[in-house]
């Protein structure tokens, strides 16, 4: 039986809507869940948010919440967003479960009754942000490297968790468990802090500055400090002590967090569950941060990243495998939609598209549309190590998978990919088509490609889902099975001869670079230059999309966004509307101008701001003309 799995991601903070960053995290979560589901092991995937402490009372305030109020309506926009991305977590916890508020307890009074935890005062530089006291040593000309902002003296009693007494203990630790923080940089950087003599960790709140957290169990008028609160949603989630799952998943427990929180995962973490009796977790998974535009994404920059924005346009599974490709895990990776849109067209729309359309077009073109028979009597000439590459691209995928380097078990999916494409121009299928005595090796080739195809959608299901189910439709073969399986990838000859496949499709269309709708590329091009007429639609099906006549109110540049302006336009009602026609249309041309609108486009947010319509365009090799009236009209009238 394969060892069972468990997988977690940070909780994330409940003060900001979900983001490209927690995206990544979650979806690499994911990734790590299918590759073992393929394993056949038994998984656990959890991810949750993280709902106490001072940062969610402010962010409450300002929307004129109360606390309670506004964790439950961030938290929902978390857990409906994973499903949105095809992230199929198995549960997910919240800090404000009463589950949790009573391990968190239990685990306090464990480790206060072991005498680790102890009471003194103490005065120091706080930082309400980080929501922690820094030491001298680690401000940054005398600001919280952070927030930038000096941290305000603070002199109080509270709790103190004797972390200094596991120093020399997770220092070996760390040491002797091989892969214990993973990659390498990261345990080096673990080490590094641990250079330094370790102080106690303050854990606990005063009530009377913060009643929005745990209470401590032998103290009522403290309350529990978030970090030493959060970290234990990781067993609580579980069951701890006595649960089941707990007996089961614990063992094999790996955490996944970026390099913002290393601090807390790899020194706080295990010396907490070291001095509550619970064993220690297994491997810590840390990556590098998504950067845009050489700085780090923010509410204050504008900068940042929509998930679901991008995935309307470019889709669900390319842009799960763009996030996955394109960052090695472990190092920082700049985003833009420009390397997006070539990942697509190469990787995607070129290699892999291709390959698929152009077997399935050969399969019905020479064998009718059926999965060839093949003849033993030819089958060895005709493989030239097909069959081998496709073993040792599956061993090879195996093993960096199961080691977190997604992005190198892609590319080695990626070289099978390319030794696919090399066997259909060596054996040139088209060529044995013509003569009578190809037609049995014609078969084998067919039928190799096919099963190559076949073990291609298994290793892309992790980071593809949807697109490996519809390869595997094409394929004559039932997605609902576990057609994923490591053990079916392996044995070679499964795909039966004689099933009628479906004709074929377009697996990934290219997207323009410059237009950015992956819709309208679909198509192929005319002698125009332009994308063909798309597929006839009724008169009810135009009707739904609501244009309507709008007069722009207000137009301004957005910060560090060279192409898009944001816009006040009136259609009967006020609209913020984000557009792409800065590069044509200054913001003062525009104001008064009439532009027509669709109105009832689902609410996009870009550039940070959330945009309510579309502005209907012509674009061509100069960028987009807006479409406008002959004549003034009433902001509001619909066209038809
Ligand atoms: N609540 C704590 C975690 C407690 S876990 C016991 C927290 N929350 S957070 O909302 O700030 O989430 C931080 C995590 O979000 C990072 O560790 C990472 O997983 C993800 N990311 C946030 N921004 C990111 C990038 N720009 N790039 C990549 N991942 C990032 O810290």
């Amino acid at each position: 039986m394969p060892r069972p799995f468990y997988v977690t991601t940070p909780i994330y903070y409940v003060n900001a809507r979900p983001h490209l960053g927690h995206a990544y995290t979650t979806i690499v979560a994911d990734v790590a869940t299918r590759f073992h589901t393929m394993r056949g092991s038994d998984v656990y995937f959890l991810t949750g948010t993280d709902e106490h402490g001072d940062k969610v009372v402010r962010a409450a305030k300002k929307e004129n919440m109360t606390p309670r109020v506004y964790v439950d309506t961030i938290s929902q926009l978390f857990r409906d967003l994973w499903p949105e991305l095809s992230v199929n977590n198995s549960d997910f916890i919240r800090t404000t479960d009463p589950l949790h508020m009573t391990v968190v307890e239990h685990v306090l009074q464990k480790i206060y009754d072991a005498g680790d935890i102890y009471f003194a005062e103490y005065e120091g530089r706080y930082c309400f942000g980080c929501e922690r006291f820094y030491t001298d040593r680690e401000l940054v000309d005398g600001k919280c490297p952070d927030h930038e902002t000096e941290p305000e003296i603070i002199r109080e009693s509270n709790y103190f968790f004797k972390m200094s007494r596991y120093q020399d203990w997770l220092i070996d630790h760390i040491q002797s468990t091989p892969d214990f923080i993973r990659p390498e940089r990261y345990k080096n950087e673990a080490l590094a802090f641990l250079k330094e003599p370790l102080e106690d960790l303050c854990i606990s709140r005063p009530k009377t500055r913060l009643k929005w957290g745990i209470t401590l169990p032998f103290d009522k008028k403290y309350v529990t400090y978030v970090w030493f609160d959060a970290l234990l949603n990781y067993v609580s989630a579980l069951g701890y002590p006595d649960g089941e799952r707990y007996r089961t998943f614990w063992p094999v427990v790996q955490h996944i967090v970026a390099k913002d929180i290393l601090k807390p995962h790899g020194i706080y973490w295990p010396i907490m569950l070291k001095a509550a009796g619970i064993p220690i977790y297994r491997h810590l998974n840390v990556h590098g941060y998504w950067i845009i535009e050489q700085s780090k994404m923010s509410k204050s920059l504008g900068n940042v990243v929509e998930p679901l924005a991008l995935k309307n346009i470019y889709g669900l599974d390319a842009f799960r495998f763009f996030l996955i490709r394109d960052m090695a895990f472990g190092l920082d990776s700049s985003f833009s939609e420009d390397s997006l849109v070539q990942r697509i067209n190469s990787d995607l729309a070129n290699d892999l598209g291709n390959l698929f359309s152009r077997v399935l077009s050969m399969v019905h073109k020479y064998c009718e549309g059926m999965v060839p028979e093949v003849e033993a009597a030819v089958e060895q000439e005709c493989e030239l190590g097909l069959e081998t590459d496709a073993r040792s691209a599956i061993v090879e995928y195996e093993d960096l998978m199961d080691t977190f380097q997604f992005h190198n078990a892609l590319r080695t999916v990626w070289k099978f990919i390319g030794c696919m494409n090399k066997y259909v121009d060596v054996t040139a299928p088209w060529e044995l088509a013509k003569t009578k005595s190809g037609r049995k090796p014609l078969a084998v080739v067919l039928y190799n490609l096919l099963e190559g195809l076949r073990i291609i959608s298994g290793l892309i299901y992790p980071v593809m889902p949807d697109t490996a189910a519809n390869m595997q439709k094409h394929l004559g073969l039932d997605p609902q099975e576990p057609f994923y399986l490591l053990e079916r990838l392996k044995t070679w000859k499964t795909i039966k001869p004689g099933t009628r496949l479906p004709k074929s499709i377009v697996l990934f269309p290219r997207v323009e670079p410059d237009t950015h709708k992956a819709d309208q590329s679909a198509e192929p091009e005319q002698s125009t230059g332009y994308p063909a007429i798309k597929p006839e639609i009724t008169i009810e099906q135009f009707s739904a999309v609501d244009l309507r006549v709008a007069t722009v109110v207000q137009a301004e540049m957005i910060p560090r966004a060279k192409k898009v302006l944001k816009l006040e336009v009136d259609l009967g009602q006020k609209r913020i509307i984000v557009a792409g026609i800065a590069e044509n249309y200054t913001p003062e041309e525009l104001v008064g101008k009439q532009v027509i609108v669709v109105a009832n486009l689902k609410p996009a947010k870009l550039m940070g701001i959330v945009s309510n319509g579309m502005l209907v365009a012509a674009v061509d090799d100069s960028g987009p003309t807006l479409a406008t009236l002959d004549k003034p009209l009433e902001p509001g009238t619909p066209l038809r």
